[in-house]
């Protein structure tokens, strides 16, 4: 259980945080105290993500820093050299976690190409843990069959009030996977959900504080963004919430289904 106790769960997803709107953003999502920051390299937001933490003034140590390895960075030798531009962007000797971005999309490389790659940079130092992004319950399998147990220490994917994506879930905590959501506001179209409303309303809270005050009660890790600086503190305040057991079991009835990163060249969702 160390690995989820040093990964905060309230983070600050980059995706669109470019130039210097970008870094006034991520300095603002830091001023207001979150201490997770979620890049990629496919993002290009690592460079932002680099020169607002060194803005803030924060240690290093201070600030939890994810990056994922884009899907063009699997082939042999490819990986360890990418991540290592990486760091170089970010201008830091090591990140907190990697993620492999998406499965290689239609399954082109095998998944020992590229797993074994991410594992051979953990081992180098040039990051503390290793994890997924986008893996189902039989890519999960298969990377423990390859990497052994507890190697994975985290799987991010979309999952918000009207994606629920239990079973997944479900897996990774038997697991021991902390589970990542991303999209957790679904992106701003909750805000006419009756139930987040009503559960909104006893805390005079917005729906989407409601939604995050939801994904970090079920113990998951969550990374909403916002160009805005009110919004960005307010999906921040929403870690004060605390939802009442029954609020929980309201809002876990109005999973429906509702994907919306879905590419066809993705593997099939369990
Ligand atoms: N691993 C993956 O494959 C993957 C895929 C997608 C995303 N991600 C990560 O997850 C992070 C979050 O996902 P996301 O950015 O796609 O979606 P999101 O955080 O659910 O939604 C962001 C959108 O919602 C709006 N918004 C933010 N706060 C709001 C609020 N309080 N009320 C109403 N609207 C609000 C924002 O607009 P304004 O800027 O105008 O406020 C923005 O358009 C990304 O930044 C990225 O780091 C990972």
């Amino acid at each position: 259980m160390e690995k989820h106790n040093v990964i905060p769960l309230m983070g600050f997803g980059t995706f669109g945080r470019n130039g210097k709107d970008g870094i006034d953003a991520i300095l603002c999502a830091l001023e207001t105290g979150y201490r997770h920051l979620d890049t990629a390299q496919t993002y290009d937001t690592e460079f932002e993500v680099g020169e607002a933490l060194r803005r803030s003034g924060l240690d290093r140590d201070a600030v939890f820093l994810t990056t994922k390895i884009s899907t063009d960075n699997f082939g042999p030798g490819a990986l360890v050299p990418s991540l290592e531009r990486s760091l170089e962007a970010l201008k830091v000797d090591q990140v907190d976690l990697t993620l492999i971005h998406w499965p290689s999309p239609n399954g082109r490389i095998p998944l020992e190409v590229y797993i074994t790659q991410i594992a051979d940079a953990q081992t180098r130092g040039l990051t503390k843990l290793i994890g997924v992004s986008n893996f189902t319950i039989a890519l999960l399998e298969e990377t423990e069959a390859l990497l052994g147990k507890g190697r994975i220490a985290n799987n991010q994917f979309e999952l918000n009030p009207i994606l629920q994506n239990k079973k997944l879930a479900n897996y990774c905590r038997q697991k021991d996977i902390l589970v990542t959501c991303y999209l957790p506001i679904a992106r701003g179209i909750l805000s006419d959900e009756p139930v987040l409303r009503a559960i909104g309303e006893k805390h005079d809270a917005t729906p989407e504080q409601v939604a995050i005050a939801f994904e970090l009660a079920k113990g998951y890790c969550t990374i909403p963004t916002s160009g805005r600086p009110e919004r960005i503190r307010s999906n921040f305040k929403a870690s004060s919430i605390r939802l009442s057991p029954e609020e929980i079991a309201r809002i876990e009835t109005i999973d429906r289904n509702h994907r919306v990163v879905d590419p066809d060249w993705g593997p099939k969702w369990d």
